[in-house]
């Protein structure tokens, strides 16, 4: 049996479907940069809303790669890739060479504005710093901007997928009103990961089976 005819098997017609919506919203224009984040369920969690606002890859820069976590990622790190980079200046090249600004983001630098008075760059990419030193100083002279998210509290420093949250909502969503070429996915790319996609839910339930893929 090939990868279709297994498709057909163990991915229902509703899940194939749900595929395509979720292909059809997945944004091109917003990708989100952890650097040096140190507890890898934080970036599982970013990673759970990255998807869920319709990000589909994110760059992990740090010493180590990206570990899997599904209990905290609920899975949602077979619809977001992770790139991992070591260096600093190949996180960054990479950044721009897909076309990204980046956008730092902050909690104490005098330099950084209100996150939603900044006019969203046509590609952005949300730099997100580790938990106890944030962006580095290297990571924010290189950043194009620099965002905060203003509190009003005690605290001002938010956990990481917090942030992450309120940051990806807004900019993803001003990236859909705003509309245009280069915002969702192309037809193509769509395509490919439909059937990558496919690929990985059919293994999925067949190594749950305890079932040999033969694709
Ligand atoms: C726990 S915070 C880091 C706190 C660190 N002491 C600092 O001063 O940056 C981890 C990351 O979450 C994001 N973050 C947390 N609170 C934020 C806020 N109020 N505004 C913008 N980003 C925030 C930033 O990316 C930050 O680097």
């Amino acid at each position: 049996m090939n990868l279709d005819d297994w498709a057909q098997v163990y991915v229902s017609e509703d899940r194939r479907r749900r595929f395509r919506e979720v292909l059809a919203r997945r944004l091109d224009c917003l990708t989100l940069v952890f650097e040096h984040v140190g507890d890898p369920r934080n970036v599982s969690a970013c990673l759970r809303v990255a998807d869920a606002f319709g990000l589909g890859r994110v760059i992990h820069y740090a010493d180590g790669r990206y570990h899997r976590n599904h209990q905290i990622s609920m899975h949602s790190d077979l619809w977001v890739d992770v790139l991992n980079y070591q260096r600093f200046e190949d996180t960054v090249d990479r950044v721009r060479r897909d076309g990204f600004a980046l956008v730092g983001t902050v909690v104490d630098d005098p330099a950084a504005i209100p996150f939603d008075q900044l006019e969203p760059p046509p590609r952005t990419a949300l730099v997100l710093g580790s938990e106890h030193d944030g962006l580095t100083p290297e990571m924010r002279a290189a950043c194009d901007h620099l965002v905060t998210i203003p509190t009003c509290g005690f605290a001002d420093s938010l956990n990481l997928a917090t942030a992450a949250a309120i940051l990806v909502r807004h900019f993803a969503e001003a990236c859909r009103q705003r509309g245009g070429p280069g915002v969702l996915l192309d037809p193509a790319e769509q395509e490919r990961l439909y059937r990558l996609w496919i690929e990985r839910d059919a293994r999925l339930k067949l190594r749950k089976r305890g079932i040999q893929a033969e694709f």
